[in-house]
């Protein structure tokens, strides 16, 4: 036991899913032939314009602190990107820019939460969700939702799990890591439950708005007008214009919470950096959006292909993702095989690693994201990569016997 280490920092864990990627990397370095399906970014480069864009605020001299709400150049882009793509009218104010969309939600609930607050968070969750609720004091209130609620809540769970001390309803749409998107009749149907809840906040974490396969739904905003004095929608550069080293997310709240996010975030590290928000300004005004809408058709792609494929092997199934870049894979129909050395596969996390073990496939195992039997594969990687890693599932998959009593009956 620490002698040193606060019981804040004891209540936090290192990413799983870095944690994952290390561990192929690791693989890797020692001459393994790995195909990582792990990370939740995209392959892509960030497009030259933006990159120039860069370059250019560097050359006019940039390189000051800004700030600490984000600069006047990348708020109002914000402001003005959600006038033009939802009709949502916005103004700087409304804004507040951080360190990846991650720092927001962090400072949101570093704003609102006291010990013992709860937060609802639909699972499969992303894995930084409950522990940045632990950091901050609050209580994750785990609502699973599986494949027969399409992995979403329902206003009926939100209703019975509120309770006086509910501070928050988190939503993520599209979702990671089951790509599943909120239709509006869904999103009315929460928002109405909420109406009848003052005290509650909503999140709303639509960084993977831009990357959807159907056609959108409303914005939230514009379902729960109403509701806009009560909800944070968490936003960012990353996943859209492959943009996850530039540090750059966003938040748009009401004026109260900005002010309080602002003051915490002048504390931990001022404003974010001065040559990624030129850029992501940039990125935000460009009239052509070329990268953004290549960016959706190569994912499309790739889902399709995933769910075509994925079901075809004996023991899996997949809820073909609607949004982002993961297919969070059923994978129950295998617990209880056995593999080749005789070891029984009993957990989600046992065939995440015979799939790395015998055929160099890293993937995430479900436990991690809050719902098992499942694991999560990201397909932000390129066709050719995708297709050879669907193979090596089959593969290993193959080898694997059913249990006795099964091959019997
Ligand atoms: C659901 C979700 N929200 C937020 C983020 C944060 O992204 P960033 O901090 O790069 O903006 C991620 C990144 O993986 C995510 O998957």
């Amino acid at each position: 036991m620490s002698i040193f280490l606060s019981q804040r920092a004891r209540r936090v864990r290192l990413s799983p899913i870095a944690a994952a990627g290390q561990r192929a990397n690791a693989l890797a370095g020692q001459g393994r032939d790995i195909v990582a399906l792990t990370a939740g970014e995209p392959e892509f480069d960030t497009p030259e314009a933006i990159k120039e864009a860069a370059v250019a605020a560097l050359a006019r001299g940039e390189t000051k602190y800004t700030p600490t709400a984000g600069t006047a150049a990348l708020r109002r882009a914000i402001a003005a990107r959600y006038g033009r793509d939802h009709g949502i009218a916005l103004t700087p104010a409304d804004v507040i820019v951080a360190n990846g969309g991650k720092q927001v939600i962090f400072e949101a609930f570093a704003a609102t939460l006291d010990s013992g607050d709860e937060v609802l968070l639909p699972a499969p969750y992303w894995p930084s969700f409950p522990d940045i609720v632990r950091v901050n004091d609050g209580t994750p209130v785990i609502l699973s939702c599986d494949e027969r609620s399409g992995f979403k809540l329902d206003a009926a769970r939100l209703e019975a799990a509120i309770t006086p001390r509910t501070r928050w309803l988190v939503l993520n749409t599209p979702a990671n890591p089951t790509g599943a998107v909120y239709r509006e009749r869904e999103l009315a149907a929460l928002a109405e439950v909420l109406r009848r809840h003052p005290h509650v906040l909503v999140l709303v974490d639509e960084i993977y708005e831009q990357i959807r396969f159907g056609a959108a739904a409303p914005h939230w905003l514009n379902i729960a007008p109403d509701l806009r004095g009560r909800t944070l929608v968490v936003n960012g550069a990353s996943k859209t214009y492959a943009m996850t080293g530039w540090r750059i997310g966003w938040g748009i709240a009401p004026a109260e919470l900005v002010q309080a996010m602002t003051a915490i975030q002048s504390q931990v590290s001022s404003g974010a950096s001065a040559i990624g928000q030129a850029a992501v300004a940039a990125a935000l005004d460009a009239a052509d959006q070329t990268f953004v809408q290549q960016g959706r058709l190569a994912y499309a792609r790739r889902a399709e292909l995933v769910s075509k494929t994925i079901p075809s092997i004996p023991g899996l199934r997949l809820l073909p993702p609607q949004g982002a870049f993961f297919a969070y894979v059923n994978c129950g129909g295998l617990i209880g095989h056995v593999r080749p050395d005789g070891r029984p596969i009993e957990s989600d996390a046992d065939l995440v690693d015979w799939l790395l073990e015998a055929e160099g496939v890293a993937v995430v195992d479900g436990a991690a994201y809050g719902l098992s039997p499942y694991f999560r594969l990201s397909f932000a990687v390129a066709d050719a990569v995708l297709e050879d890693a669907l193979q090596r599932i089959a593969r290993a998959v193959a080898a694997l016997q059913p249990a006795q009593a099964e091959v019997m009956a």
